[in-house]
C-alpha cells in the first residue's frame, strides 16, 4: 500500500511557493505547493461542477490553486490569521481599483508622524516590535483604515503589512518556536519594505488574472465539526498539523496578537487547536466509536518505556483521537467514493518512531473511509540532537489517499463490518 513518490518531495514544502504569483503573498511553514493540488485534481478528473474542501486551510494553497484551476473550493481553519490570509489570497481584485487606492495611500505613508503606539498590545508584540516600530506599523494600519475604498482592498494592504512583520520582528520563528534576535531595523525602513510587498501584489494582480465568476469562501471552523451539509464535497486536499509539538499560535504569536486576538484569546486558540502540541486541551465532540488501534496502544507503551514524558504521550494519544474525529467528519460531508488526500509527517520521540501515516490509514478505516494508498514523498532528517543520541533515521512525509466508503466501518479487531445506511 506504500508507494514511493519522491518526485513529489518539493511539493510538500513551501519553498517553491515563495516565488509563485499570489501564493507568495503569505506562506505557512508547512504549506504544500499548488502543484500537489493540480496533480491530484487532474488525477481525480475534478472540474467546474465539483467542490474541493480544505478543513486546515493554513495559507490557502488548496483554495487558491483550485480557484486558479477554475474548480470551486471552500476552506476552513481555527486560526483567524489563516482565515484572513487565505481569504485575501482567494478574493478577486480589480487592478484599476487597487491601483487607485494604493496611489491614495502612498502620500499618507509619512514615518515622521508615527511614534509611540496608541493601542494596548500584549507584551510579546511590544517586545518584538520595540516602541517606534510598533508605532510605525500602527501608523500604516490607521492610514489604511481611513481610506475610502472597498474593505477587500484595505485587507489586501493589511496583508502586505502583516507579511512584513517577520522582517522587523525581534522574535523569529525557527522550526516550531520563536527565538529572540537583536535586529536593528528602523521605522524609516518599514515604508520601503511595505511598498516592495505591494509592488509584488500589484504585479501579480496584473499578470495572473484568475476566473472572476464564482467564489472561494474561507471561514473559521473546527475540522472536528465542519459546517458543510452531508454528502456535498467532491474531494478533500488538506494537511492537518503534524504531531511534532509545533504550535502555530506561538510561531505566529506576534502576527496573531498584533492583528487579531488578545493574549487570552490566543491562549484559547492554542488550547482548542489540534492536539499536535502539549499545550492543546481541546473541547471536542464526543465519540463512542473511537478506540485506539492496538498498534497505537503498543506505541504509547514503547514511548513510556523509553522515558517520554506524559505530556507527550498524552498529546500523541489525543492527536489520533483528533484525526479520527476529523476523518469521521470528512466521511459525513463527502460524497460517496469522494477522494480525500491528507499530507502528514511521521515523528520520533526518544528514538521511537511514530508512524503517523500508517496509524492514520488504520484510523481512517475505523471512521468509514477506505485507504487507497500511502504515497511516501519525502524523508526529513532528524535533529542534530536526536541524531547524536539515536543515529540517523529520517522521518517519512506522505500523502495518504482515502476514498469515502460511506457504509464501511471496522470493528475493534480491525475487520470491516457494515452498518445500515443513514447517519448514526
Ligand atoms: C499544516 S497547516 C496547513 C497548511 C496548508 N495546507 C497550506 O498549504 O498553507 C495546519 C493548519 O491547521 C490549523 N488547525 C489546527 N487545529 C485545527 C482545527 N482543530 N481545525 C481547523 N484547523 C486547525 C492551523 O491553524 C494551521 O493553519
Amino acid at each position: 500500500m506504500i508507494e514511493n513518490r519522491k518526485e513529489w518531495s518539493a511539493w510538500v514544502t513551501p519553498r517553491a511557493l515563495r516565488s509563485e504569483p499570489i501564493h507568495r503573498w503569505y506562506t505557512f511553514p508547512h504549506s504544500f505547493t499548488h502543484q500537489l493540488v493540480d496533480a491530484l485534481a487532474e488525477e481525480w478528473g475534478l472540474g467546474g461542477h465539483d467542490l474541493i474542501l480544505d478543513p486546515f486551510v493554513g495559507a490557502g494553497t488548496t483554495v487558491l490553486a483550485a480557484k486558479l484551476g477554475g474548480i470551486p473550493a471552500v476552506g476552513h481553519d481555527l486560526s483567524p490569521l489563516a482565515v484572513f490570509v487565505s481569504r485575501v489570497k482567494s478574493t478577486h481584485y480589480s487592478l484599476p481599483e487597487v491601483q487607485k487606492a494604493w496611489n491614495g495611500l502612498l502620500p499618507r505613508l509619512v514615518p515622521g508622524n508615527w511614534d509611540m503606539p496608541q493601542g494596548a498590545y500584549p507584551q510579546l508584540v511590544i517586545r518584538a516590535l520595540p516602541s517606534k516600530l510598533l508605532g510605525a506599523f500602527e501608523g500604516i494600519s490607521s492610514g489604511i483604515g481611513r481610506m475610502r475604498c472597498p474593505e477587500a482592498t484595505k485587507d489586501l494592504f493589511r496583508l502586505a503589512l502583516l507579511a512584513t512583520i517577520p522582517d522587523f520582528s525581534q522574535a523569529v520563528a525557527t522550526g516550531g518556536w520563536l527565538s529572540w534576535v537583536g535586529k536593528r531595523r528602523t521605522k524609516a525602513e518599514l515604508v520601503p519594505a511595505f511598498r516592495l510587498r505591494m509592488q509584488k501584489i500589484l504585479e501579480d494582480i496584473r499578470e495572473s488574472p484568475a476566473p472572476c465568476n464564482g467564489n472561494w469562501p474561507v471561514s473559521c471552523a473546527d475540522a472536528r465539526k465542519l459546517p458543510e451539509a452531508d454528502s456535498t464535497v467532491s474531494a478533500v486536499i488538506t494537511s492537518p498539523p503534524y504531531p511534532n509539538r509545533h504550535d502555530y499560535t506561538r510561531v505566529f504569536g506576534v502576527e496573531l496578537m498584533y492583528g487579531f486576538l488578545d493574549w487570552e484569546r490566543t491562549r484559547d486558540l492554542r488550547r482548542q487547536s489540534f492536539q499536535s502540541h502539549p499545550e492543546s486541551r481541546p473541547d471536542r465532540p464526543t465519540s463512542t466509536e473511537y478506540f485506539p488501534p492496538p498498534r497505537l496502544i503498543k506505541l504509547l507503551r514503547e514511548l513510556k518505556e523509553a522515558g517520554v514524558e506524559e505530556k507527550i504521550t498524552g498529546m500523541i494519544s489525543g492527536y489520533f483521537l483528533d484525526i479520527f474525529l476529523c476523518l469521521r467528519e470528512l466521511r459525513r460531508v463527502c460524497k460517496p467514493n469522494a477522494p480525500i488526500a491528507l499530507v502528514l509527517g511521521n515523528a520520533r520521540y526518544a528514538g521511537v518512531p511514530v508512524i503517523v501515516d500508517e496509524l492514520t490509514a488504520t484510523i481512517g478505516e475505523q471512521a468509514g473511509l477506505r485507504c487507497e494508498r500511502i504515497r511516501a514523498v519525502r524523508f526529513r532528517g532528524n535533529s542534530a540532537q536526536q541524531m547524536g543520541a539515536y543515529g540517523r533515521s529520517p522521518s517519512r512525509e506522505s500523502v495518504i489517499i482515502f476514498r469515502n466508503g460511506k457504509d464501511r466501518v471496522t470493528n475493534r479487531e480491525g475487520n470491516p463490518s457494515y452498518r445500515r445506511s443513514g447517519r448514526e
